[in-house]
């Protein structure tokens, strides 16, 4: 193999540029040629190629984003889009390809493995919902970003005696509430996995109120039902028995845009690196994820029936830390 290939695909992660990097040095320091290829699956179909040596990546690795850009591309989900894309690659004799994203771009790491490209998945996303990966790419700095919001938060909160829905992301997963609410104190959290009624969560807060608590701390998964609107609207309408006033923050993309901390910068730059060995050696088709503190590959082919469980211990201790 002498030519590889490097994108990024999905939602961007804080940690992404450090897995490039480590993509582009390892390549190069064992004889690649490494090409990058702009805006994730939308350029490979569009042939968006462009070669990346040391210098190119340099200054990257304690910025957010991604140099290479990334898209949610629905022409990959066709097979007219995956034959082109495969295309691409041949056309430039290129032998192996990283895919730094999250599920649904390591689902098209899976599409590109079935037609015989040689693929390696590195696991980025802020959501943490993909198997074969304690903590992915750019979590770690999500969770401080939205810690530094819930501390402001409860401060205002605590001086106006409100509550405050805070909305935090992870689609479908509610891993980034859980610990946000557990690490930020939170009175009541809702999950997709555990759900829980309006009328639960009122409860919750207004024995908040009853304990004598300054304010209400409750961390809401954007996936929830019900979801912070629906819950604020509720409220809106039991208003007097909350005790405290209701306010609504949601702290949306400003997750996603932060400088990576250590932790992402670290797992970033060990999991790119991997990702060129083994392709160097002939090892693909798997997605490379920290599990145990330690690089881990699982194959691409079990992720589609594969889903990461809620920690149900964490939560139980969520709700008994909120006293
Ligand atoms: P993330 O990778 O962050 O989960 P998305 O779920 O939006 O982000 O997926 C990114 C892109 O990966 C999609 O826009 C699409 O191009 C591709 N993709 C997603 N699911 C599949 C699938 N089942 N098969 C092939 N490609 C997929
Ligand atoms: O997958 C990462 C993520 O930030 C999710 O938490 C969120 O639901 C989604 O991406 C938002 O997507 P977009 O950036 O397309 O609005």
């Amino acid at each position: 193999m002498k030519r590889i290939a490097v994108l990024t695909s999905g939602g961007d992660a804080p940690g992404m540029n450090a897995a490039i990097r480590a993509v582009v040095r390892r390549g190069v320091s064992l004889g690649l040629e490494v090409l990058g290829i702009r805006h994730g699956y939308t350029g490979l179909i569009a042939g968006e190629f462009r070669a990346l040596g040391p210098r190119d990546v340099g200054g990257i690795i304690e910025r957010g984003g991604t140099i290479l850009g990334t898209s949610r591309c629905a022409a990959f989900l066709t097979s007219r889009g995956q034959e082109t894309a495969v295309q691409q690659l041949r056309d430039r004799e290129i032998g192996g390809l990283v895919v730094i994203g999250g599920d649904g771009s390591q689902a098209g790491a899976q599409a590109l493995a079935q037609r015989g490209v040689q693929v390696v998945g590195v696991a980025s996303t802020i959501d943490n919902d993909l198997p074969g990966s304690d903590v992915t790419i750019g979590v770690t700095t999500a969770l401080d970003i939205a810690l530094e919001a819930i501390d402001r938060l409860r401060v205002t909160a605590s001086s106006h005696g409100r509550t405050f829905l805070v909305e935090v992301m992870g689609r479908t997963c509610g891993y980034l509430a859980l610990i946000a609410g557990i690490a930020g104190g939170a009175e009541a959290i809702m999950l997709p996995e555990a759900p829980q009624s309006a009328e639960e969560i009122a409860a919750a807060i207004r024995d908040a109120y009853g304990r004598g608590k300054s304010h209400a701390i409750v961390v809401v998964a954007e996936g929830a039902a019900p979801n912070a609107a629906q819950l604020a609207e509720y409220f809106a309408h039991h208003a007097a028995r909350l005790g405290f006033e209701l306010r609504v923050t949601k702290l949306g993309h400003i997750q996603r845009g932060g400088a990576p901390g250590v932790f992402d910068r670290m797992s970033a730059t060990l999991l790119g690196a991997t990702a060129v060995e083994q392709l160097h050696c002939g090892a693909h088709g798997n997605l490379l994820g920290i599990v145990n503190g330690r690089v881990t590959p699982t194959p691409l082919a079990a992720l589609a029936q594969a889903r990461k469980p809620l920690d149900a211990e964490l939560l139980r201790l969520a709700r008994v830390l909120a006293e």
